[in-house]
């Protein structure tokens, strides 16, 4: 595992968007796993900049994001569908048709969460799954005591998460309380993952996260049995970091 502690948010995701860029430039039609939040937004402005400036090439990239709030339409600016489209599909030149995200609204969960956990399999597997983390540790919406070897699942959401997000929300009644998320088992399956977090409130549990034990209750902390992961943090969320790494 690589901890690499950026100076500032606009430092980490300019790191981050060299991370994804230089995936693509290396394999081109890379399957890349795809999260959303705050944290990776710099990430995309700066992804996007790359491809109108220096020609960042998307056309054969291939995107699975790592969940969906069910009950949303694409067309709710709280879905990540929108999300995604308006912070970034939609400045760059990806194809439509290798975009990738659960369903919000599906007839059948079951079956569309199967039917995600199969096109990722038949387009190779991730390639490089970009992951945010929760104030609870989760990643994607696999919140704590998650069971690991699950695939791409309904989950409830957690309280605190409810209380994270509603921040985006005008009332917290409005916050879906289910999502379909990407599971444990299927981002342990990514070949290489690049975990981000940004600022004072991810402080303490990205460093449990990474030097306490392995626990279903910080989702996050299986990440330490991957063999190719870079943590890349700012200033503000590397604190405890930062001191582990200069004892
Ligand atoms: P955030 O969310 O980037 O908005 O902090 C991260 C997450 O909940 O995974």
């Amino acid at each position: 595992m690589r901890i690499l502690i950026a100076k500032s948010y606009e430092d980490m995701s300019a790191k981050a968007a060299r991370i994804v860029a230089g995936q693509l430039y290396l394999k081109p039609d890379s399957v890349l796993g795809l999260a959303t939040g705050s944290t990776p937004l710099g990430m995309y402005h700066e992804l996007i900049r790359v491809h109108k400036e220096v020609g960042l090439d998307f056309a054969e990239a291939i995107t699975f994001n790592l969940d969906e709030y069910l009950g949303l339409p694409p067309s709710n600016s709280q879905s990540y569908h929108y999300y995604m489209n308006h912070n970034f599909f939609k400045h760059i030149n990806i194809r439509p048709g290798n975009i990738f995200i659960p369903a919000g609204m599906p007839g059948d969960v079951e079956a569309e969460c199967c039917f995600y956990d199969r096109q990722i399999k038949e387009k190779g597997g991730i390639n490089l799954q970009v992951l945010g983390i929760g104030v609870n540790g989760h990643i994607g919406f696999n919140e704590p005591d998650i069971k690991f070897e699950a695939t791409t699942h309904k989950v409830k959401l957690d309280d605190e998460t409810i209380n994270a997000n509603a921040r985006f929300f005008k009332t917290i009644e409005e916050v879906p309380r289910f999502a379909i998320s990407m599971g444990i088992k299927t981002i342990m399956h990514a070949k290489r993952v690049l975990l981000l977090a940004s600022g004072e409130s991810k402080g303490v549990v990205i460093y449990k996260a990474l030097y306490e034990g392995i626990t279903p209750t910080i989702p996050a902390s299986i990440l330490q049995l991957h063999q190719d992961v870079t943590v890349l943090v700012d200033e503000a969320a590397g604190s405890l970091l930062r001191r582990m790494q200069d004892e």
